[in-house]
């Protein structure tokens, strides 16, 4: 019989079904973990769920804090781990100022390793398990990313940057020679551990017709099967006035922006397009019909003064959506501070982002997004024990203020308003402790 461990503290998770989100905190909980798959066997109420459970390997118990599933990050960029905090410029001024410069840097292979291996520690000290992140245009800086990923056991979602016009020589590739190097990686790292590709053409100002073309064919060539996952898809879109007037001068014959990736075979459940601030609602009725999800990037968005999202309508276009980080564009790889950013954001729009949407929208809806809820997300039997320990007196404030706490939803508010990475006490990894503060 496999062993397994136990963690004891309150525990905090939830599930949903048909769009309603049921909130699970466990105040005394246990967490029963199998040593050798890393997965869930069960969650329950101490009291009644540690007899069931004897002889275990060991029983850690954590006091005065909350276990939690870890963060998904849908929308970060690898290469722009020191681009973050650039001052003063909006988006197309700043991808050339800071951007394009900087991740010509990872043509250098010891330049790219050494930055995959600080953004994938600043992801975890953050609580960030898993993370869909664009790489450089390098191929080598994709097979750096994922080395790092698989010694750490972390399930990562990763792509070459494809970009094939209207960037420095140095940075560009082929249309042809962008296909030729995204399946060869597909072909080394799709679905081997716990590591899936994305084809990732940057945006659509930088793709000719022609690469736009060679990207969904390689979507056309790893699909969804009845036993395999196919690859995902991620890309940019509708984020700042001036790239939507940019696409309409570069794409004249397309209808609208999602109609460049639309008329591309680009859009589907496997398609993740980060920002869509600025979608008409002719587009959000085409990425619903489509089945396209949405990632919302806050902290990006009023970083680079992009402007404001308004989930309302992607709730009544029925669209599947999730809250990243976009670092570099966004200024914190911490997902409180995302959720932070993405309540005020809310109320500027007259909308009340509750604290158990906004941690859903980090954690189970993020890993429906990427079409992997079956192992990551939630705490719920089988799925893989990627879980992070809040340390619930981090700070002198956030003590005091849980004081007053009335319940569950008050705690997490807290969290959000009040919480970055000084609340990361332990972080574990497929059951294994990875991190310590
Ligand atoms: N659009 C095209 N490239 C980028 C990028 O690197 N960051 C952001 N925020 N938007 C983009
Ligand atoms: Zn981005």
């Amino acid at each position: 019989m496999s062993q397994y461990n136990l963690f004891r503290a309150s525990i905090y998770h939830c599930t949903e079904s048909d769009r309603v989100i049921e909130a699970i905190y466990i105040p005394d909980g246990l967490m029963v973990v199998d040593n050798d798959s890393g997965q869930i066997l069960e969650v329950g109420d101490y009291t009644t769920t540690a007899p069931k459970w004897p002889n275990s390997l060991s029983l850690k118990h954590f006091k005065d804090s909350l276990i939690m599933p870890g963060f998904i990050d849908t929308h970060v960029h690898y290469p722009q781990y020191r681009v973050i905090a650039s001052y003063g410029t909006s988006l197309l001024d700043w991808l050339n100022t800071y951007t394009f410069v900087e991740e010509q840097k990872f043509s250098d292979l010891d330049y790219a390793t050494t930055v995959a291996e600080l953004f994938l520690d600043e992801l975890i000290k953050n609580g960030t398990t898993t993370a869909m992140t664009f790489c450089s245009s390098y191929k080598q800086s994709v097979d750096v990313f994922f080395t790092a990923a698989e010694k750490r056991k972390l399930r990562m979602i990763a792509g070459k940057v494809m970009m094939d016009r209207n960037a420095p020589e140095g940075l560009c590739d082929s249309a042809q020679s962008s296909y030729i190097d995204s399946k060869s990686l597909i072909d080394k790292w799709h679905n081997k551990a716990r590591l899936s590709y994305a084809v990732t053409p940057r945006f659509a100002p930088t793709s000719t017709n022609e690469q736009l073309t060679q990207a969904a064919k390689l979507l056309k060539e790893y699909p969804n099967t009845s036993d395999t996952k196919g690859v995902l898809l991620q890309t940019h879109l509708n984020e700042n006035d001036e790239e939507i007037e940019w696409v309409k001068e570069l794409y004249p014959e397309s209808k609208n922006y999602f109609d460049v990736y639309d008329s591309h075979d680009l859009t589907g459940i496997n398609s993740v397009f980060g920002h869509c601030i600025h979608n008409t609602d002719e587009e959000y009725r085409a990425m619903a019909d489509s089945g396209s999800k949405v990632v919302l990037c806050p902290r990006s968005n009023l970083f680079l003064g992009s402007g404001l999202f308004a989930i309302d309508k992607l709730e009544d276009f029925e669209i599947e959506m999730a809250l990243a980080s976009d670092v570099g564009g966004g200024d914190s790889f911490s997902m409180f501070q995302v959720m932070n950013e993405a309540y005020k954001i809310c109320k500027l729009n007259d909308y009340n982002l509750d604290p158990v949407k906004a941690f859903y929208l980090t954690t189970l809806a993020a890993a429906k997004v990427l079409n992997m809820d079956d192992s990551i997300g939630n705490f719920e039997v089988n799925k893989e024990a990627d879980f992070i320990v809040l340390d619930l007196s981090a700070t002198e404030l956030i003590t005091e203020k849980l004081k007053v706490a009335k319940d569950i939803n008050d705690i997490l508010f807290s969290l959000m308003t009040l919480g970055d990475d000084r609340l990361i006490k332990e972080v574990y990894i497929l059951g294994q402790a990875t991190y310590k503060k």
